[in-house]
């Protein structure tokens, strides 16, 4: 990490209970800067450089989202990183799946992030900030299994990429970041078909941590080239199929991922 870099930074975050968002806000905590630690529920965060202001707000929640922006404004006028990570996946085929379902998953992955990035514009202008969304590998193509989740998170990138063409005489930069399977309380906290709960197990062989996800995301905000990262063998495989052997691609996908929509 370089440290100068993120010195006197304003950075807010979503997500920072568990997972990649906590692991991201734990890097910044021995730094001089400012950490606007957005979470669902109380979240005690450990003490340490960092100035880290905690604020509550459910992200699919309008009144939530339009109270925590007010709060910032009252105490920033800048914002330096926007770092949209909150989120759920959801799993189930598309002729079991609940309309509700799918709804809920755009409220919380698609309409959070873009509304909280909405109110927080200008502060973002006035500091050239960046904007992150933390989507995922899955976003890169239509999942068998996912499509809640690829979509939700597949429309994000043309909201922010879109931001970064209309921004970029703003200095204001978008960074699209899509990990791949990473040990989280991710398969714990999403929905099924129907709504309820999952409670799958982790995704099976060598899958990263949120440790290194998060390292993974300081180094492509320090890169200023970083548009649409992936950062491992799965990230650069579905990237370059979809454009050059999407057939193949698809035949793949059947086959390894045949029993999650079975
Ligand atoms: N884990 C993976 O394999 C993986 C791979 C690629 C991308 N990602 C993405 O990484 C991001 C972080 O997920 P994670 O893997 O770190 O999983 P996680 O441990 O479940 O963390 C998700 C975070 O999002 C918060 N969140 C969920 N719904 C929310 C809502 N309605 N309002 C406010 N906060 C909400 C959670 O808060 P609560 O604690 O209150 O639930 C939690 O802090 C997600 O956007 C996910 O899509 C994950």
């Amino acid at each position: 990490m370089k440290t100068k870099f993120w010195e006197n930074k304003t950075i807010v975050i979503t997500g920072t209970s568990s997972g990649i968002g906590e692991a991201l806000l734990h890097e910044f905590l021995p730094l001089n800067c400012t950490v606007f630690a957005i979470d669902r529920s109380p979240k005690e965060h450990p003490k340490n450089q960092a100035k880290v202001v905690s604020l509550l707000c459910d992200i699919s929640k309008e009144e939530d989202v339009e109270r925590v922006s007010t709060e910032i404004l009252k105490q920033t006028s800048t914002v330096d990183f926007l770092f949209n990570n909150a989120g759920i996946t959801t799993h189930g085929r598309f002729d079991q799946m609940e309309i509700s379902v799918f709804k809920k998953t755009f409220d919380i992955n698609f309409f959070g992030a873009v509304h909280l990035t909405r109110l927080l514009i200008e502060a973002v202008k006035k500091a050239k900030g960046t904007l992150f969304v933390t989507s995922t590998v899955s976003g890169l193509y239509g999942i068998p299994g996912r499509s809640a989740y690829s979509s939700s998170k597949a429309a994000l990138h043309a909201v922010f990429e879109s931001i970064r063409i209309e921004l970029s005489e703003y200095g204001v930069r978008s960074i699209i970041f899509c990990p791949p399977y990473t040990r989280t309380a991710l398969r714990t906290s999403g929905l099924d078909a129907k709504g309820q709960r999952l409670n799958e197990e982790q995704a099976k062989g060598k899958i990263k941590t949120p440790q290194e996800v998060a390292k993974e995301m300081i180094k492509a905000c320090e890169n200023p080239s970083s548009r649409l990262v992936t950062f491992d063998k799965s990230g650069y495989f579905v990237k370059w199929m979809r454009l050059f052997a999407p057939a193949l691609l698809e035949k793949i996908l059947f086959k390894k991922l045949y029993h999650d929509f079975h």
